[in-house]
């Protein structure tokens, strides 16, 4: 496909004015009849934060905020986001589980070109799905993510949900010491493993917050996780909560349990009956404390819990007609050696390990699928680490696995534990070449990211 030309900043009027101070600058025209060429403007810039008390981190921002502005925009309607880059770097952005054209897809040289720095790049798109989202680069991602390229994208029901109260929680855990100093993002031991960890963990970039929630009212919490690395086993002990959507895709309401396990991509949106004035209760990672939620007075009448969110229009599948493919994710022991040239190779997808840096990525895709077709994906993890496997372009669902009990359902990244085997399926209606990786952002970079071709 021809790639969008890159659009220089230099010389374009109406730049003086943007700022990207406490809150960044956000344009939210509520498109007016002369609509402004973007709902949005979105800059990337280098950013001081305090994560650790009387210490600078030099984390990189959108918005002025890491985690990055939360963008908005409703079911079925356009979203436009000029998108400046002011980093030293060159980068894009990915919309994670965006059903999108290939163009704004944001994968480097496959979608579009580098945004250099200096430049602006114009993103412009449907959103067909309402839910949680999130956007973050498709370039140098361990060191752009780690540093704070990561934001929270949310789409509206087209009608009101029923939610009155809600917050969206970032998860993220900083590759930060002691001084606030980053560590390495990528450690090559670590990356063959389960990948790198960060130390320091925060919501929406702050460590451990007190969050107040209005008493007696269902407050819908976003929970997104951001994190490059970790698998947040999370839990609400003695609270009322009812998941009602996964991935941005909504489900059965039903009662979260003793701990959802929230892969990097992930997310999930936590309904909670917030008890009386007073109440603190911790919102857990295992054993670990993220953050306290503090119920408050409120004046409004007790909530009580919407209905159901109205499911997104997703094809299904035909199972009867779909045609089966096989994907097993393994460790690449004889691969791991220090010193061959390019870049470390730990993981593959079928005895081959994908080059993140080989802008020929296109021209050889894992499986070229035909358009409408209907698919059967047999995700086998033959590694005892987890892998949450994420498509781009498409949203899938999940059938069934040989580890757990499984209630179909529709989503852009499923966790795959280790050993297992799951299946998935979807109609392959977005016609483009489509990113098909590991979430953890070490895995991806050594090995763990293929494409796929609908044609
Ligand atoms: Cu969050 Cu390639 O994606
Ligand atoms: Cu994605
Ligand atoms: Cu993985």
């Amino acid at each position: 496909m021809k790639l969008t030309r890159r659009q220089v900043l230099a010389g374009l009027v109406g730049l003086g004015v943007a700022g990207f101070g406490a809150g960044g600058v956000r344009y939210w025209l509520g498109r007016p009849e002369n609509a402004a060429s973007h709902d949005y403007e979105l800059i990337a810039a280098p950013l001081d934060l305090e994560l650790v008390p009387g210490h600078k981190t030099p984390a990189w921002a959108y918005g002025g905020q890491a985690p990055g502005l939360e963008l908005r925009c409703r079911q079925g309607e356009r979203l436009r986001v000029r998108f400046i880059n002011k980093l030293e770097v060159s980068t894009t952005i990915h919309w994670h589980g965006i059903r999108l054209p290939l163009e704004m897809d944001g994968v480097p040289y496959v979608s579009q070109l580098p945004v250099l720095p200096g430049e602006y790049f114009d993103y412009d798109f449907i959103t067909p799905d309402a839910g949680s989202y999130w956007y973050h680069p498709h370039t140098a991602s361990s060191e752009q993510l780690g540093r704070g390229l990561v934001g929270p994208l949310i789409v509206e029901e087209r009608e009101p949900s029923g939610f009155v109260h809600e917050r969206t929680l970032c998860l993220k855990s900083w590759h930060v010491d002691e001084q606030g100093a980053f560590t390495d993002f990528s450690v090559p031991r670590e990356a063959a493993r389960e990948g790198t960890r960060g130390r320091l963990s925060s919501i929406n970039g702050v460590s451990l917050p007190t969050l107040e929630l209005p008493a007696g009212q269902v407050v819908r919490l976003r929970l997104i996780n951001v994190d490059s690395t970790i698998t947040y086993r999370l839990n609400l002990p003695g609270a009322e909560s009812r998941i009602y959507a996964l991935d941005g895709n909504p489900v059965a309401p039903r009662p979260l349990g003793k701990d959802y396990w929230l892969g990097p991509g992930m997310r999930l949106d936590l309904a909670l009956r917030v008890p009386a004035a007073g109440t603190e209760l911790s919102l857990r990672n295992g054993p670990l404390r993220l953050a306290t939620l503090k119920s408050v007075a409120s004046a409004q009448a007790a909530g009580d819990w919407p209905p159901a969110l109205p499911a997104n229009p997703v094809a299904e599948p035909d199972l009867s007609q779909a045609e089966t493919l096989r994907f097993n994710f393994e460790w690449a022991a004889l691969l791991a050696s220090p010193n061959q040239a390019g870049p470390a190779r730990y993981w593959q997808i079928n005895g081959q390990a994908w080059d993140i840096d080989d802008k020929a990525c296109a021209d050889r895709p894992i499986a070229t699928l035909k358009k409408d077709g209907h698919y059967i994906f047999v995700l086998r993890n033959m590694a005892q680490y987890q892998h949450p496997i994420h498509l781009h372009g498409m949203t899938f669902k999940v059938l069934d696995s040989d580890r757990r009990d499984i209630v179909p359902y529709f989503t852009d990244t499923y966790l795959l534990g280790k050993n297992e085997t799951a299946r998935i399926a979807f109609v392959a209606d977005n016609p483009g070449v489509w990113m098909f990786h590991c979430h953890v952002i070490d895995h991806m970079e050594t090995g763990l990211m293929a494409a796929i071709a609908v044609v």
